[in-house]
């Protein structure tokens, strides 16, 4: 088995407004990156970025892609060797090794593919035009999903094969693998696995790094 670690880091991180891209914004006194590239390379035998141009760094960081699934598609496209993919966003530098090894036993079985989610604790509805709600969805089944998403990698591969246009529409990469008729689980993350997002966000995420 063939562990490879694929980060998508290719985004502007326009949402941040920080001076560069997301990926590279200083987290706790380091690159946001390097939080999650030292815990996948505890698990990973290989870890590819895909990085925003003026980035690259062959064999291990190559180009990014127009969208997240489609830098995904390139990262993998350098890690041939893979049989196991542990896809992560470089916006979760609060990832841990135990997350990652319950995703990894999380393919056992029939399964394609097994992401990390946390339960919703919000009420979800559904509303159209001018905010009218529609419906409210039952939320003991409603999960918020994130990464690590851990994939069979010949299965991810063929996904990832679905063409720009779905590769842009897809907000993770296990809903190509469903789209496909993949088999997937939820593996439940801890609370504070949260992404980066807004500037409000780096400073949580430094402050819960920093303790
Ligand atoms: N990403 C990527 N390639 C893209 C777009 C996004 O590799 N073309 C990566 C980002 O670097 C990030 C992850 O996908 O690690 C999740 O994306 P998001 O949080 O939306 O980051 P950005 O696209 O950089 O931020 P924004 O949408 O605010 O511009
Ligand atoms: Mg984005």
């Amino acid at each position: 088995m063939a562990v490879v670690g694929i980060v998508p880091a290719a985004g502007s991180g326009e949402r941040l407004g920080a001076d560069g891209p997301k990926a590279f914004a200083v987290c706790a006194g380091r690159p946001l990156v390097d939080w999650s590239l030292d815990v996948l390379a505890e698990v990973c035998e290989r870890v590819v970025l895909a990085v925003p141009p003026g980035y690259e760094q062959p064999p291990d960081r190559v180009t990014g892609g127009a969208s997240r699934s489609e830098s995904v598609r390139l990262a993998l496209a350098a890690a041939p060797e893979a049989t196991v993919v542990v896809v992560h966003d470089a916006a979760r530098p609060l990832i841990t090794r135990d997350l990652v090894e319950r995703c990894i036993a999380g393919l056992a079985g029939e399964y394609d593919a097994a992401i990390a989610a946390a339960p919703v604790s919000d009420t979800i509805k559904e509303a159209g035009a001018g905010g009218r709600v529609r419906r409210t969805l039952e939320r003991s089944a409603l999960w918020a999903v994130q990464t690590p998403q851990v994939f069979r990698a010949d299965v991810l591969r063929a996904a990832l094969g679905a063409g720009p246009e779905a590769l842009a529409r897809a907000t993770d990469d296990a809903m190509l693998v469903e789209a496909a008729g993949g088999a997937v689980r939820i593996v439940e993350a801890p609370p504070d696995n949260m992404k980066v997002t807004r500037p409000l966000d780096l400073r949580i995420a430094a402050e819960l790094l920093s303790c």
